[in-house]
């Protein structure tokens, strides 16, 4: 019998202990947490999420400013806009909502970024100490996974994880956690991406499967082993005449298929995707408390 991994659940879970430490910081007269987030231009899915977290920042009692800008602002004006950010007292967390206009260059915005205030966890200096198990805001995708297999208490040491991408912001840090001297973690981890070989043969072999392509169902059931853990981090957007915002979403597992060949497995939505608004939270809590950076 497989169990759905309810991400909506643990989410709120979560954001409710989130809300009963704000509510104790503001009873005692402290700071309330403050998370900014900048949006360049109005791509629909960047409007979608950033609206998404503010909404949850009012939901746990954090403040949220919103800070807009011109699709054609310049690189400059961008990184002062950082600046001031940064040397902002009241503001204890931010993020730059990706992806960034073509004549930006992401890495240098990136690393503008104080690390102290970089609750995405997108700065060297987090991805270095997250290399190095120091303490570091880890990017939210990465960081919601691990906190899913830490509520469902499941067994990571020893197994073999197989990670389906490589990207910065999913791929390469959840294989780097999973790998760590931690829990979850100590997985022997093996990373495929597109130049792999013999994929299937490769996620056959897989305990935990996590897949972050972004490739609709190519997950299929011969291509996973009885009992595996399925995580899927995959969120395409199909257009579609029956729901209200006019698309819905696709992972990157064909969960019917695959589903009853699992222990565990997130479906898409509400698997994964919930978790990475509530892992930022987390983040932006942990900045305002000075947890990381004293
Ligand atoms: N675009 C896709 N995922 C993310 C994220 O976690 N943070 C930001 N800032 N942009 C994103």
């Amino acid at each position: 019998m497989h169990q759905v991994i309810d991400g909506k659940k643990i989410s709120e879970q979560i954001q409710s202990e989130i809300a009963a430490e704000v509510a104790v910081i503001k009873s005692s007269g402290g700071k309330v947490p403050h998370l900014a987030a900048v949006l360049v231009g109005n791509d629909g899915a960047s409007e979608t999420y950033v609206n998404g977290k503010v909404k949850a920042c009012e939901k746990v009692g954090f403040k949220s400013s919103l800070h807009r800008m011109e699709n054609s602002v310049s690189e400059n004006d961008l990184l002062k806009k950082i600046s001031d950010l940064n040397n902002d007292a009241d503001i204890d967390g931010f993020i730059v909502q990706l992806p960034l206009p073509k004549h930006i260059n992401v890495p240098k915005i990136t690393e503008a970024v104080s690390p102290a205030k970089d609750v995405d966890g997108f700065h060297p200096v987090n991805t270095g100490r997250m290399l190095q198990n120091i303490p570091c805001y880890l990017p939210a995708t990465p960081y919601g996974i691990m906190l899913l297999l830490e509520r469902y208490k499941i067994e990571t040491s020893g197994m073999h994880c197989v990670v389906l991408g490589r990207s910065n912001i999913v791929g390469l840090p959840v294989s780097v956690l999973l790998e760590r001297n931690t829990y979850p973690g100590n997985c022997t981890v093996t990373v495929c991406h597109s130049k792999t070989k013999n994929i299937p043969e490769i996620t056959q072999t897989a305990d935990i499967l996590i897949t972050a392509i972004g490739k609709p169902e190519f997950v299929t059931a011969d291509m996973v082993k009885n009992g595996a853990v399925v995580i899927d981090v995959g969120i395409t957007r199909i257009k579609s005449s029956e729901t209200k915002s006019g698309y819905r979403l696709i992972g990157d597992v064909k969960f019917d298929d695959v589903a009853p060949k699992c222990s565990y497995i997130t479906p898409v939505p509400g698997g994964v995707g919930p978790m990475t608004i509530t892992a930022l939270l987390k983040n932006t809590l942990a900045a305002s408390r000075k947890e990381i950076y004293k």
